[in-house]
Parts: structure tokens; sequence; C-alpha cells
């Protein structure tokens, strides 16, 4: 019998849990999981049978790939596929896909959340500042990019955006400036939201020379990758500018040279939750299962990334 593993770290909602098993169930295959694992055996040993996968950020090493004899799909219930070894999975004519746009709002909605926790001071009685007429630059226009811009709307902000992939036809008609280099979307901008993947090219590009752009009082948001920030230039920069303020869904490597350092314009979640609504992982995960039945079925690889 076809099997299908999710192994989550970091579990989905159990609704999402439900749902894929009524899809995985309703193929006729079998369903195992795999949830809040700590030790990478346990990983190793549970992909040894399946023919499939669905992972979150967990990490698809070579390693793992290799421990699973028999898969033929993986798919990451999610946008940023930085976490699968792709070289591997080609080499083995495995499959591996990801969910785009099903969990972008979830991260939307927390790039504000945290931009508004940080202009009313965490909340701690002191008058803050307000988000309406303010800058955002939106780095890279994608799925979570767009809902950030409609989100920031509501509040009144003035949405500007950086893609040299998307048509600035295309980003304009949803009424955000385009902006001609990512310098000038750094110098333009009160608050920069990053958007953009972990690849070779924008590893460590958020870097002290970019960033000393912003205007007085500027905020870097990241619900992107940790990978993208270059952290020496990041803490230089916050040591040479008082005003700047760093928040990010993804705790830096440095988070404790800088936490207490810079008290009060740092702030991260103790665990990535961008996408951590029910919402989000009932539309990544059953997007998920879904893909893979059609996969199985039909050979249907729509959303391959490999
Ligand atoms: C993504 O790339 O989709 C997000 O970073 C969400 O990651 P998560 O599923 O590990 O929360």
């Amino acid at each position: 019998m076809t099997k299908v593993l999710i192994a989550t770290e970091k579990p989905f909602a159990p609704a999402a849990v439900n749902g894929i098993r009524e899809v995985v169930e309703g193929a006729g295959y079998e369903l195992a999981l795999l949830e809040s694992y700590t030790d990478k055996a346990d990983l190793l040993a549970a992909v040894a049978d399946v023919d499939a996968m669905i992972i979150r950020s967990d990490k698809a090493t070579r390693e793992v790939i290799e421990a699973a004899k028999n898969l033929k799909v993986i798919v990451r219930a999610g946008a940023g596929y930085d976490n699968i070894d792709l070289e591997a999975c080609t080499e083995k004519g495995i499959v591996a896909m990801n969910t785009p746009g099903q969990n972008s709002n979830a991260v939307a909605e927390l790039v504000l959340g945290m931009m508004v926790f940080l202009a009313r001071n965490g909340y701690n009685g002191k008058a803050g500042v307000e988000l309406r007429g303010k800058k955002i630059g939106i780095h890279a226009y994608g799925n979570v990019g767009r809902y950030v811009g409609e989100i920031a709307k509501g509040f009144g902000m003035e949405v500007y955006a950086f893609d040299p992939f998307v048509a600035k036809e295309a980003i304009e008609a949803d009424g955000v400036k385009v902006v001609e280099s990512v310098e000038e979307l750094y110098s333009t901008c009160n608050y920069i939201s990053l958007h953009i993947p972990a690849n070779d090219k924008t590893k460590k590009s958020i870097n002290y020379d970019l960033l000393n752009k912003m205007p007085e009082g500027g905020i870097l948001v990241n619900t992107a990758r940790k990978e993208v920030i270059d952290e020496e230039g990041l803490i230089k920069l916050m040591e040479d500018r008082k005003d700047f303020a760093y928040i990010s869904d993804i705790a830096p490597d440095c988070k404790d040279e800088i936490a207490a350092k810079f008290e009060g314009r740092f702030f991260f979640t103790p665990k990535k939750m961008g996408a951590q609504t029910a919402e989000a992982n009932i539309n990544a995960g059953i997007a998920g299962a879904n893909q893979i039945v059609n996969c199985i079925e039909k050979g249907d690889t729509t959303y391959k990334v490999n």
C-alpha cells in the first residue's frame, strides 16, 4: 500500500492533519505521522518505507533523502524549499514540490502584527506611533508581499515594492508604487518587509550598506529567512544607529548577543510562526496531500521545484 508520511517538527493544527488524512486515505493510501520530533534518527527511521512525504521547515537533507528508499514525491507544505536537498531528490528521481500561496496570508498578517507591536512599544503603556501615513517597502512582491501590501493599505500606509521578477504593471495594478532599484526601496521607506527566498544570490544580501540607506527610525521586518541577513552588518548598524529597529519571525544566530543590547528595538518570535495558523496549515497541508495523490495517480507535477 502507498504510504504517505507527515513529518513535522512543528506540527500542523489537528484540523489540517484530519484534512490530509481524508485526502490520503480517500485515495486508498496509508498515512503515517511523525510530529514534534527532536532527534534526526526518528526522522531517518520514519522515512525508511514511505512513498511520499509532507514536511514544513523540516530538513530534508541528502541523508534523509537517501534513507527514504521508496520515496517518489516530497512536498514542502509552504513556500520556501531551501530546506530540501533538491540535487539529492533529482539524482534519485524524486519529485520535490512546494505549495505556493497557501500560507501567505498568515505570514502577511504577522508582518503587520509585529509592526503594531513594535510601534506600540510592546504594549508597555508608553506612547507609541501609528502606521498610517508611513511608507512600507515590500522587498519581493510574491504571494506574501502582495498580501502585506493589501493589509498595509488598510492601515493607510504608502506601499512601495521592488521585484525584478514581477511585471511593473502587475504591481502597479494593485495600487503599489514600483521603485527602480533595491537601494531606492530602502532609502524611500520607513519599514522594509522582506519576502525574498534564501538562495546563493540572496544569502547575506541584506547588509550594512543597504540597511543604512533607510531613513531615521527605519525598521526592518523579516518573516522570510534568517540567512538573507548579514548578521555582522546588522549588529554594526544597530550599534551605529540607535534609531534602527529589527523585528523578525526567525531568530537570528546572534540573538543572544543582541537581545539585551538592543532592547526595545529588537524583537523575534520564540518559534517561527508566520505560517502557524489553522487556516494556513489546512490550506498548505491539504494542497500538499492533493498534489501527492495527483502526482502518483496522474503524473501531475504542477509546483515541482527540482
Ligand atoms: C514558508 O516558507 O512557507 C514559511 O516559511 C513557513 O514555514 P513553516 O511551515 O515551517 O512554518
